[in-house]
């Protein structure tokens, strides 16, 4: 069987050209009023928000998730997984990125504040899922990057999508940012393998080491074409 170079699946045919900025001028984005609100009790108050965009985002995968189990489809999710960043990560990232220490620049500049990933069998899943969010009409997307097909330099590989979930609260609706990754079962093997190499602070990866690991990420990515090769072949009958 030949094994092609790419798997040739696009998620929109034009993506989103906003930028966060631009969008973050929408006033119906949180409000700007957190500017003010420098107490940790304001900050809390902050998370909330996204712990509402990330659980909206969660029950969308779970309600696809559970329609896949009861119908007589293959599921395209394998697992998903949420987080809210922690309080020293945001801050942290705000430092690296030099901002001032406001619940406003944390709102207009940290995207990945809720996230979510996405592990899915086949690379079509990745895009399938994708798809099937980015169509939902209180989903928009602000970024995607698609490190599927252009992997990083060091071979990570995977779809990352900024989206904004319109969530209701009482008085308003807001538009919060939530970071989605999606990736396949051999990508999520590499990127969480490689994260624990990388984390260890006290391990200095050398050039070598790095030349390995891409090489793994390769190994993966071809075994993820031939899967993907016998998935087209195979559960195209069902
Ligand atoms: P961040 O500042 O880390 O958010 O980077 P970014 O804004 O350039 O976003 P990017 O889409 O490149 O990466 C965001 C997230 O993807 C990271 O927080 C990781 O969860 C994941 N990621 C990106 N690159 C790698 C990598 O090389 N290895 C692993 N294991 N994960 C990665
Ligand atoms: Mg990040």
């Amino acid at each position: 069987m030949k094994v092609k170079n790419t798997v040739d699946v696009t998620v929109r045919k034009e993506v989103s050209e906003t930028t966060y900025t631009e969008v973050a001028r929408d006033d119906r984005l949180l409000p700007q009023i957190y500017d003010y609100l420098d107490t940790e009790k304001q900050f809390s108050r902050a998370l909330f928000f996204y712990e509402a965009g990330l659980q909206q985002i969660m029950a969308k995968l779970e309600i696809l998730n559970r329609e896949f189990q009861y119908g007589n489809d293959r599921n395209p999710i394998e697992s998903v997984k949420g987080r809210v960043k922690s309080e020293q990560s945001i801050v942290e990232k705000m430092k690296k990125k030099g901002l001032p220490m406001t619940i406003s620049a944390m709102m207009s500049n940290i995207y990945d504040i809720a996230g979510v990933r996405v592990i899915c069998p086949f690379i079509s899943d990745v895009y399938q899922v994708a798809r099937m969010l980015l169509s939902q009409k209180d989903i928009s997307l602000v970024t995607m990057k698609d490190y599927i097909k252009q992997p990083k330099e060091n071979g990570y590989r995977s779809l990352h999508l900024i989206v904004l979930v319109d969530v209701f609260f009482s008085e308003q609706m807001q538009k919060i940012p939530v970071e989605i990754q999606l990736r396949s079962i051999a990508m999520n093997c590499w990127a969480s393998t490689e994260h624990q190499l990388r984390y260890k602070k006290d391990h200095v990866l050398t050039d070598d080491m790095q030349k390995e690991l891409k090489r793994c990420a390769e190994l993966m990515a071809e075994a993820d074409q031939i899967m993907q090769e016998l998935a087209t072949d195979l559960l195209k009958e069902d």
